[in-house]
């Protein structure tokens, strides 16, 4: 039974493998995804031994036939997946074999290690656009936020401490340039994947007179103005795994980047500082405290950032100190792969399912930025303004919050005398520095989070996300 099953390569052997070695090699439990793109593949393979006249057009239409009636059945969940036919590659040529005895000419001029480093490419340049567009989404659900509360101020935060006033459209917009990085570094590992290694066979490519820029049109493995792409070394065709960790690695950063945003949302929410309230859809209860609403949507973020960075890690270890060309540890390449495909994916959809049902209080939001301590360094500017060294104007108000802080009042309600005792350069006008609106107009300049500067990046970010 094992030896009927191992067809493709099995000629050599008197004996099958055994039933433990087939469940311990198999692939096709997760590669089994690879379908599309592997019959796209070996549509344009056998599309491309038709034109160079290695089988005939009736052959290959045949050939064709076979694998759009697989692929209608396995889209349409009826493909029966044999685990003793390893991966899904063999699965395929075995379903068409049924159909035509021309599948038996499908892998002329093809290894299964050059068809499975075309069919992750193909994997990835779609894997790419797809995580690309959740995080389109993900943008426009904060900048739609950042929109709704564009007059809004809180405190920016260094330390986790309450540093100078912002925006919260400035803050939330300081997401957008992070997932727009994200979204870069994908259409950047799109392009690495847009080589199309088809023709290097198992390791030196063939000696039969294959077209390879032929498969790379009707693959898409083309440049900007349609000319195909080909991998120049057949050895490096069919070992190199650096798109792999490209993507991996796009996504760790994604998860990064999901994380941070997770856990400032999550202080926002905590009762500490409640700026924000979050949608009871994306929250749990607790089993024992009935009051608890607790932010798990944004604590899984931040879980699954771990979990992202752990396949980076699989990977790097993997292809670490493996010799050239082709080993079969490279198959372990695969569920690290399409497991981070999927949890970004799933994060970026619930990060913005997230944003989309937040509400901000505005109570709370206004009596912490409303301390006058997160004008301190403007105050030091105004000093500055008056002609005093910074470090001497920093030293001032650094005095003066001691004396606030001694007579317990808030520093904007410190007398004029004691003012000018500190330093003689404050004039009638010091208080005017703690005017939250004037503060804010003053940061006018590129980046700055003034009102100015703001509509510009709305401006901008409107224009980006379409
Ligand atoms: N399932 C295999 C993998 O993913 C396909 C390539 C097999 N090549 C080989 N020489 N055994 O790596």
């Amino acid at each position: 039974m094992a030896k009927k099953a191992q067809v493709t390569w099995g000629g050599r052997f008197t004996e099958g493998p055994a039933d433990l070695m087939l469940r311990f090699s198999e692939s096709v439990s997760f590669d089994y995804r690879l379908a599309p793109f592997d019959i796209a593949g070996s549509k344009a393979h056998a599309a491309m031994l038709a034109h160079v006249g290695l089988i005939s057009a009736a052959e290959r239409n045949a050939i064709h036939a076979g694998l759009d009636k697989i692929l209608r059945e396995i889209e349409a969940d009826r493909f029966i997946w044999d685990a003793r036919l390893e991966d899904v590659h063999m699965n395929i040529e075995q379903a068409l074999a049924k159909c035509t005895p021309a599948a038996a000419k499908l892998h002329t001029a093809r290894s299964r290690n050059d068809q499975v480093a075309t069919d992750m490419r193909l994997f990835f340049k779609h894997a790419c656009a797809v995580l690309a567009e959740k995080l389109l989404t993900v943008q426009r659900a904060f900048l739609a936020l950042a929109e709704r509360e564009q007059g809004i101020l809180i405190p920016g935060y260094t330390h986790l401490q309450r540093a100078q006033p912002v925006g919260l459209a400035h803050h939330l917009l300081a997401y957008l340039e992070m997932l727009q990085r994200d979204r870069d570094r994908l259409a950047a590992v799109a392009a690495q994947a847009n080589f199309c290694p088809l023709g290097s066979g198992a390791i030196a490519g063939t000696t039969l007179p294959i077209d390879r820029e032929f498969v790379a049109k009707q693959l898409g493995f083309v440049d900007a103005r349609g000319r195909p792409q080909l991998t120049q070394n057949s050895m490096d065709a069919v070992s190199d795994r650096d798109v792999h960790l490209e993507f991996a690695a796009a996504c760790a950063l994604a998860g990064v980047h999901f994380s941070r945003i997770a856990e400032d949302l999550i202080l926002w929410s905590s009762a500490e500082f409640g700026y924000v309230r979050l949608p009871d859809a994306f929250s749990t209860g607790s089993s024992l405290m009935p009051q608890k609403k607790n932010p798990d949507s944004l604590e899984l973020l931040r879980g699954k950032a771990a979990r992202l960075q752990g396949n980076l890690q699989a990977l790097l270890t993997l292809v670490k100190g493996l010799p050239l060309t082709y080993n079969r540890d490279l198959q372990e390449d695969k569920p690290p792969v399409f497991d981070s495909y999927d949890q970004t994916g799933l994060c970026a959809e619930v990060l913005a399912a997230t944003v989309a049902g937040l509400a901000v209080n505005h109570e709370r939001c206004a009596a912490a930025v409303a301390d006058p301590l997160l004008l301190a360094t403007d105050l030091a500017d105004y000093l500055v303004q008056k002609g005093v060294p910074f470090r001497e104007a920093h030293h001032a108000v650094g005095a003066l919050v001691r004396v606030a802080e001694h007579s317990a009042v808030r520093i904007d309600q410190l007398s004029a005398d004691e003012v000018r005792a500190v330093h003689p350069a404050f004039g009638p006008d010091w208080a005017d520095v703690f005017d939250l609106r004037r503060a804010l107009a003053r940061r006018a300049g590129p980046g700055m989070p003034g009102p100015a500067q703001l509509k510009k990046q709305f401006a901008r970010w409107k224009k980006i996300l379409g």
